[in-house]
């Protein structure tokens, strides 16, 4: 979900509506908007998106303060109702929340009880009950009243009718800031929303509150205590948060892959020495040599490249690691080892399910490092040290340069493991020459975007399909089974190449394409018999291979990827599979931006 507000002399609902639409991609199932008038709060909200909001707006829907909320539904479905900003009975406080309120259901009732009529099914509603329920004098004594009875996550922004000069704003779990422009400010739950007009900005801690006015900002603790907070200009450019002449995010988030890819490796490549350069791990020779086991921990995408992390890991510094889904982590009681390294890996910074998990695992005393993009974000700062990916901002639900940039983030990792303990200096070198080479080779991929669309067309036709790999490529398959499902909607299968025999193979048609992952490595003979096997079923298949491959005689439809080190394979093999789920949901006309239902940065659990 995404929040905006502003106070100011400008009328402020074309600069809500301008913020919303640049945060539609974390949630765009509803969107609305609460403004104070002369006449006490209006608010204006419905399900669809941002510029359907827009497209509704009545005539006169005038003011200078206001908030704006878009939505990512988790209580209630997406209806007009459901649709933040919510308010209280007499309309005299309207709030829009991100984040949940666990105790939602035993504050609905009291408020039941106590003759209060609920007219939504979210939880964000009693938070509009409780301020106006309070007896404090102020704004700002009212929405601690309130939260004192709540129990969850928030970010959250309020407007009340006898306050009508303020915003306040309050922070648990969920990112807020606050920026700062001329006789005017903006609060927002991430900067994309407003960076056009400020990049002053102060951030929020958990915990605290916040009052903004036209002249400027007060931050106060939980006891209303104030706490000092001065606001930085933050270097950014606004460019990054367009996508200019690109008919969308994710294609030229692709594109910006090879740059991206030369941000993440800059300056972090020893070849003397034949390792890499990570001063944010804050972890010496000794305690690096003492790790006996590496754990990653991502969600949705940055879980599959975990995968691909955790076999870099074990290949290259040969410490038995592996990957699991942060959003089952903590549910099983996990063992928590004191000489495991345990990695969290987000592209946010703000994924709940991650951030729990790292949570969990520090409470538990064990020592979590961080692969993020976002800087300052909730996960970066909740761990002891990390990597930034600086793959720039990602807009897209669909993760491409960020996954890039977190594969060759593990990539440094594992060298740097590997090379105080066995990795020879020749093997260091010979890593970083393959890393060197991977910019230039991603782009080879890329300048083949045409050749690769006519096969995606071939994969949109049908209405399920396979991705397999084995070993360094079944991670691979899974990441591109997991785009091809996320945007084209079709019914994308990752398995084992070797599994599909055990079971699968009964679904394999005519109808059922397989894409399949082929590298030149010690199991590419395997991998042909697979393919005979698939396609003595009459399935059809497409290849990514390398280059002089032998695929035997069998009829498929190849997309041969440059070679470099066999241990980096899967960061290229990858490329060609984002192609083909762009292009195959291009053709099948969807909004590939925002696919339905999903979000791209998912704050609740
Ligand atoms: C959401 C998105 C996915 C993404 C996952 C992890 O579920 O829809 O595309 O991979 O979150 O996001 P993160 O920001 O933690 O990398």
């Amino acid at each position: 979900c995404g929040i905006v507000g502003y106070v100011g002399t400008q009328q402020a609902p074309p600069l809500l509506l301008e913020g919303l639409t640049r945060l539609e991609h974390r949630g765009y199932d509803s969107a609305g908007l609460a403004l104070l008038g002369s006449t006490g709060i209006k608010v204006e909200k419905r399900a669809g998106r941002v510029r359907d909001l827009a497209d509704g707006l009545p005539k006169r829907f005038a003011g200078k303060v206001g908030i704006g909320h878009t939505r990512w539904a988790t209580h209630g479905p997406a209806n007009d109702v459901n649709a933040h900003p919510h308010t209280d009975a007499k309309g005299l406080v309207a709030v829009v929340h991100n984040g949940i309120i666990d105790n939602a259901a035993a504050l609905r009732h009291r408020l039941a009880d106590g003759g209060v009529d609920l007219v939504s099914d979210t939880d964000t509603e009693v938070l509009a009950h409780l301020v106006a329920l309070s007896e404090a004098p102020t704004l700002e004594g009212k929405v601690v009243d309130a939260l004192a009875q709540v129990e969850g996550t928030y970010g959250l922004a309020v407007v009340h009718a006898d306050f009508a000069d303020r915003l306040v704003v309050a922070r648990n779990g969920s990112p807020l800031l606050i920026g700062v422009g001329e006789k005017e400010m903006y609060v927002a739950s991430d900067l994309a929303a407003i960076v056009r007009h400020t990049t002053t900005i102060a951030h929020l801690a958990d915990g605290e509150i916040a009052t903004v006015t036209a002249g400027g900002f007060t931050t106060y603790g939980g006891d209303l205590r104030p706490v000092a907070r001065t606001a930085e200009t933050v270097d950014v450019d606004p460019a990054a948060y367009e996508a200019g002449e690109h008919e969308s995010f994710m294609h030229k988030e692709m594109l910006e892959q090879p740059a991206a890819a030369e941000r993440v490796l800059g300056g972090r490549l020893d070849e003397r020495f034949g390792t890499a350069h990570l001063g944010g791990l804050n972890m010496d020779a000794r305690e690096t040599r003492a790790i006996r086991r590496v754990k990653i921990l991502g969600c949705g995408s940055a879980y599959y490249v975990g995968q691909m992390g955790a076999a870099l890991v074990e290949e290259l510094a040969r410490i038995p690691a592996d990957a699991e889904a942060a959003s089952e982590f903590r549910y099983r009681d996990p063992v928590i080892e004191p000489d495991t390294l345990y990695v969290a890996v987000s592209q946010s910074g703000e994924t709940i399910d991650t951030l729990l998990a790292v949570q969990e695992i520090r409470r538990k005393g064990g020592r979590v490092i961080g692969l993020v993009n976002v800087v300052g974000s909730a996960i970066a700062r909740e761990c002891e040290g990390g990597i930034y990916l600086h793959a720039g901002p990602e807009v897209a639900v669909a993760s491409t340069k960020a996954l890039t940039n977190m594969f060759l983030g593990f990539a440094l990792l594992a060298l740097q493991l590997g090379r105080v303990r066995d990795l020879s200096i020749a093997d260091g070198r010979r890593l970083i020459n393959g890393l060197s080479r991977i910019p230039e080779q991603i782009q080879e991929i890329l300048d083949r975007e045409d050749e690769i669309a006519a096969v995606a067309g071939q994969l949109a036709a049908a209405d399920s399909l396979f991705f397999v790999g084995r070993v360094r490529g079944f991670p691979v398959a899974r990441e591109g089974a997991q785009k091809f499902k996320e945007i084209s909607y079709r019914h994308a299968e990752a398995y084992q190449t070797s599994e599909l025999k055990h079971g699968p193979l009964a679904l394999v048609s005519e109808q059922v394409p397989t894409v399949a992952i082929v590298p030149d490595d010690e199991l590419t003979d395997r991998n042909v018999g697979a393919l005979h096997e698939i396609a003595a079923r009459r399935g059809p298949l497409v290849v990514v291979t390398h280059e002089g491959v032998d695929l035997g005689e069998v009829e498929c439809t190849r997309i041969d990827v440059p070679r470099n080190e066999r241990e980096l394979d899967p960061v290229l093999l990858v490329v060609p599979l984002q192609l083909l789920a762009f292009h195959a949901a291009l053709q099948l006309g969807h909004d590939i931006d925002k696919p339905r239902n999903l979000a791209k940065s998912v704050t609740v659990e």
